[in-house]
């Protein structure tokens, strides 16, 4: 029997804070990944403010190899909250340092998203944002299943374990279906 393909994909929180529920469900995912799949979370808190007049030639230094690690993946997964609706302000700056490198690293890139908030729509209103901008770079977005994570304070115990039966059920679809596009992606049909 051949071995099992095997699948790198970047993962990024959008919340820069320690207890973090999105970065909780990063890790929940990276648990329950089978072994052919890996998924590296990469950091971006060092990243500067986009500044045209300072990066239009050369990009902050720190971009270059999370650039190449998202070039390089089989496919990007992004775990955020909403801010006031949207996307929070750290990972669009990330998003539109990264954009402006000559790599374009999400064009024609495979990409899940999924979020948690502590109100009740669970992010829907920054995932359709955020499907939009990635629509200008190129990318392609799993549409199904949607994983809008709400009341996200229940939905984890006191180490940071998802304890939620029907999300437990979801997290594998998602990445199966991320698997999938990935090789349509790499495939080119
Ligand atoms: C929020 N929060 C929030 N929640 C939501 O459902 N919709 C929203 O628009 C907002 N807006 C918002 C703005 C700002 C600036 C903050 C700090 C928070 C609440 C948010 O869901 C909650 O803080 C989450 O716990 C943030 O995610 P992490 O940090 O736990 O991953």
């Amino acid at each position: 029997m051949s071995a099992k393909k095997e699948y790198h994909f970047i993962a990024i929180s959008g919340s820069l804070r320690k207890g973090s529920y999105n970065t909780m469900a990063l890790k929940a995912l990276q648990q329950m990944a089978p072994s052919h799949i890996k998924i590296e979370q990469v950091h971006f808190d060092n990243i500067p403010f986009y500044n045209a007049d300072l990066h239009t030639e050369q990009l902050p230094g720190e971009v270059v190899p999370l650039v190449k690690k998202i070039k390089e993946a089989d496919g990007v997964i992004i775990v955020s909250p909403e801010y006031n609706y949207s996307i929070p302000g750290a990972l669009k700056n990330f998003i539109d340092v990264v954009s402006r490198h000559p790599d374009k690293p999400f064009s024609e890139k495979a990409v899940a998203i999924m979020g948690a908030s502590q109100g009740q729509i669970g992010t829907a209103r920054m995932q359709y944002h955020l499907r939009q901008v990635m629509v200008f770079l190129n990318a392609y977005v799993v549409n199904k299943p949607e994983i809008m994570i709400g009341h996200a304070q229940h939905k984890f115990d006191e180490s940071g374990n998802l304890t939620d039966e029907f999300l437990l059920t979801q997290f594998p679809l998602l990445l199966e279906s991320l698997v999938r596009l990935s090789d349509k992606m790499s495939s080119g049909s």
